[in-house]
């Protein structure tokens, strides 16, 4: 017998149905809430609130427990290549060796993007931010290709689609930052797979030999998997609801990239390695910074600490944190930002401050050190979650349409003036 919620308004007493997932999650379903009672839910931020039902990613916010279509991340990190993984969280499943292939080498074919692009390129300054530019580039793919303009004109076209976007946001990225260097822009080369392909775009020059550590083409395997999905965050709710009204892929996914650009969701990478260098030229004093932190007069917050879903460990955090010493300790670098990110990581979980509020730290407090030692700059470590993001929200958006979901339009409580009459401006 399933469960049923009560609920009890104006002496009536209103049935509705709980729903429950594969992994014991219990909802309450309001879809006829408002046709049965009149009343809306009010749920600021959607702290309480499910858009949908999806089978792509779980999350268990006090087990810290965190896995793609089932496959715990631990594992994907360790054994996966991130291809496979996207792969997986858009087909649903691991590909076999020939699927595997076609995948990538449907993705290769694609890697170039239309010349009149870099015009485009040329005419941001040196000083704009990447994630600026990608979000336009993105938006602007659409118009190179009109066909993509009906996302529900065949699975084809959807497949090309999305295999366009998986081969071109690289290029664009690579090419955004070398537009801030005001380098020649690198091309893709096909017999790169898709981690070495990027660094070559980013760091190579056509007037040098490409060299690169398979230790640094392994560590961004491995991060771009921990960044591929995490169920309903801001930027992915961000790509789903522009989705829900039919709008392109191109075009939802650019919206995705602009949410995640945000300090307190993808944007936080890049504000910690910034508050961690603060910190040092400060002289390192820990304990002064997380005192800061907890004043709440004092608008200073301990970026890459806190997550709205997990209030223990995020479990890539921890894989990050063994990654960081394994990956710096492989080449050679001695990044003192570590040594406090580490303290302040201990003083803050001995605080009845952070413990009180089960603050600990995300997937974004130890990646920035990670990408400093790679040597990808600071402006573009948004970029890199960009990048490691892409997989999920495509497997979201496709879930979404897929599901042929309603377009999304949240209610209100109105709060503003009830009646007023119009007065000329002579008279006010
Ligand atoms: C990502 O949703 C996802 O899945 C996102 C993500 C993904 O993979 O897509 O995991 C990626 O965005 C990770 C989060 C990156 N952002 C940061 O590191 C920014 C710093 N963190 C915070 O701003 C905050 O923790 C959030 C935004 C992450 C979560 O905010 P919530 O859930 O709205 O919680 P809140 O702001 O209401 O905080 C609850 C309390 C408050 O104190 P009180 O009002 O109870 O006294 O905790 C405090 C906050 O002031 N708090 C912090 C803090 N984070 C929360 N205090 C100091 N430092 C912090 N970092």
């Amino acid at each position: 017998m399933s469960e049923i919620a009560k609920i009890e308004l104006g002496g009536t007493t209103y049935e509705f149905p709980v729903i429950e997932g594969t992994e014991n999650e219990k909802a309450i379903d309001i879809s006829n809430l408002r046709a049965a009672t009149g009343y809306v839910t009010l749920d600021t931020g959607y702290k309480n609130t499910g858009a949908t039902t999806s089978s792509i990613t779980f999350l268990d916010g006090e087990e810290g427990i965190l896995k793609y279509r089932g496959y715990p991340i631990e594992e994907l990190a360790e054994k996966a290549t991130f291809i496979e993984v996207a792969y997986l969280l858009i087909y649903g499943n691991l590909p076999t060796t020939t699927e595997l292939e076609k995948f990538r080498s449907n993705i290769t074919k694609h890697t170039l993007v239309h010349e009149d692009m870099k015009q485009f390129f040329e005419a941001y300054p040196a000083k704009a931010h990447p994630m600026g530019v990608l979000s336009s580039m993105v938006c602007s793919l659409s118009t190179f290709y009109p066909e993509s303009l009906d996302p529900n004109r065949s699975p084809e076209a959807k497949d090309l689609t999305i295999l366009r976007l998986l081969a071109k946001l690289p290029t664009l990225a690579a090419w955004a930052y070398k537009n801030s260097t005001r380098h020649p822009f690198m091309y893709p080369k096909n017999e790169f797979d898709y981690c070495k392909n990027f660094l070559y775009m980013m760091f190579a020059m056509p007037t040098e030999e490409f060299k690169v550590d398979p230790v640094v083409v392994d560590a961004l395997n491995k991060l771009f998997i921990l960044h591929a999905d995490h169920e309903q965050n801001c930027s992915t709710s961000t790509v789903r609801i522009v989705g829900s009204s039919q709008a392109n892929l191109y075009a939802s996914i650019s919206a995705g990239i602009s949410a995640l650009w945000g300090p307190l969701h993808g944007g936080a990478n890049q504000e910690v390695i910034e508050m961690l260098e603060k910190i040092h030229a400060d002289g390192g004093d820990v304990d002064k910074w997380v005192l800061k932190a907890k004043d709440k007069e004092d608008p200073f917050r301990l970026m890459g600490f806190g997550h709205r879903v997990y209030k223990n460990f995020d479990p890539r955090a921890k894989i990050i944190k063994k990654a960081c010493d394994d990956i710096l300790t492989k080449l050679g670098v001695n990044d003192p930002l570590l040594a406090i990110a580490k303290k302040l990581e201990q003083v803050a979980l001995e605080d009845e401050y952070f413990k009180a509020r089960n603050l600990y730290p995300n997937v974004d407090f130890y990646s920035g050190i990670i990408y400093k030692a790679l040597g990808i700059p600071t402006e573009m470590f948004t970029v890199m979650f960009a990048i490691g993001r892409l997989p999920g929200w495509i497997a979201q958006w496709k879930e979404m349409t897929e599901n042929k979901e309603p377009i999304g339009r949240p209610r209100q409580i109105y709060t503003g003036e009830v009646l007023r009459t119009y007065v000329p401006i002579e008279k006010r």
